[in-house]
């Protein structure tokens, strides 16, 4: 598949349903994950426009930054610590309206307000990796984002994991 997705609604709920389908599409014909992600963070960033879209793979207690659209990122984080430290160790997905009170995030972006990171695991349930997005406004991300951005995970084990 080339060239760009085809989106026509205007919510972010009709964009999620036409752009999920087309995510799958893309992804279930190529079995390399960092191709993959990589074309997921550049369809994301491109319909949602958010300030910054990417992945961090877990390898061994860190995390370790993969395919992303946006300014430069952390390349590091233990699981544990900031956002996505907590998500890698919870295994569940996490809203951040304000990251300035979430207690040990990590600021790798002065300009993020918001955040939401949802955990990608195997057939088995075990943490893998993760999708983090932020935003520069407060409280961008809701249910609406919880519910297609899981189901988006669904699809990525489906076709890796
Ligand atoms: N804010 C994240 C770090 C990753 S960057 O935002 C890309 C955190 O606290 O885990």
């Amino acid at each position: 598949m080339s060239g760009s997705v085809f989106i026509s609604g205007s919510t972010k709920e009709e964009k999620y349903i036409e752009v999920l389908p087309q995510i799958k599409a893309l992804i279930e014909v190529e079995d390399n994950l960092i191709a993959n992600l990589a074309n997921i963070s550049a369809v994301l960033k491109e319909v949602f426009k958010w300030h910054w879209v990417g992945f961090y793979i877990k390898e061994k207690d860190q995390l370790v930054l993969g395919p992303f659209q946006g300014p430069l990122a952390c390349t590091r984080i233990p699981v544990g610590r900031g956002v996505c430290g907590t998500v890698a160790s919870e295994n569940k997905t996490l809203i951040v309206p304000n990251v300035h009170e979430f207690s040990g995030h990590i600021a790798c972006s002065s300009l993020t307000n918001s955040e939401i990171v949802v955990p990608i695991q195997n057939t088995s349930g075990a943490f893998e990796l993760l999708l983090d997005i932020d935003s520069i406004e407060f409280d961008d991300f809701d249910k609406t984002d919880q519910k297609h951005l899981e189901a988006l995970a669904k699809i990525i084990q489906a076709v890796h994991f």
